[in-house]
């Protein structure tokens, strides 16, 4: 497995897997019109934009395919996205793209980071250290979403 930069021509797989692992690793904290929602707005599109922009992403790539994502960015001093392929989760993936992009952040002289997280990854980020702020309602694609605020000290 190696991590590496992401590219607009990662934008498919990445969807491709994120489309089959939401629904799977989110059934037991959001509706079933919150998961459509989130699935139906991760698009390659938004994605290539995202690429585009001046968000850090990185992939996690193993012969080829695409099994994991995560992206930060920096002015915010945030961890934005972390999702591993369900078929190949708890295989230590999430902790290296999540090492990756703390070492990026850390590399240009970030002390705190803010992660908003998705519920179902609060107990991940809890577990590498990150401390619960508050729960917010965040505007996701004009669909309100519950998230917590979380931070550390690096
Ligand atoms: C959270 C997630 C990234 C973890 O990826 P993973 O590759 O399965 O995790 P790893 O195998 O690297 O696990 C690393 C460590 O975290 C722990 N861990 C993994 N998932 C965990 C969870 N949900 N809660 C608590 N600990 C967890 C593992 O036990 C392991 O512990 P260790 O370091 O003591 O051995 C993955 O489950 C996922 O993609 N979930 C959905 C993500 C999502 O909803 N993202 C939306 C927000 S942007």
């Amino acid at each position: 497995m190696q991590i590496r930069k992401a590219t607009i021509n990662d934008a498919e797989q990445i969807i491709s897997f994120k489309k089959k692992t939401i629904p799977i690793c989110a059934k037991n904290y959001y509706s079933k019109d919150i998961i459509d929602h989130w699935t139906n707005n991760s698009t390659a599109e938004h994605l290539i934009e995202s690429i585009k922009s001046d968000r850090v992403r990185f992939v996690a790539e193993e012969e080829g395919k695409i099994i994991g994502e995560a992206s930060l960015n920096k002015e915010k001093n945030s961890i934005k996205t972390l999702y591993v392929d369900i078929d190949f989760q708890g295989k230590g993936i999430g902790k290296a793209l999540f090492q990756k992009c703390e070492d990026e952040l850390k590399k240009n002289g970030i002390k705190k980071v803010e992660i908003i997280a998705a519920l179902c990854s609060e107990s991940f980020y809890a577990s590498r250290g990150y401390k619960k702020i508050k729960n917010k309602l965040i505007d996701f694609f004009g669909m309100k979403m519950e998230n917590v605020i979380m931070e550390k000290e690096l």
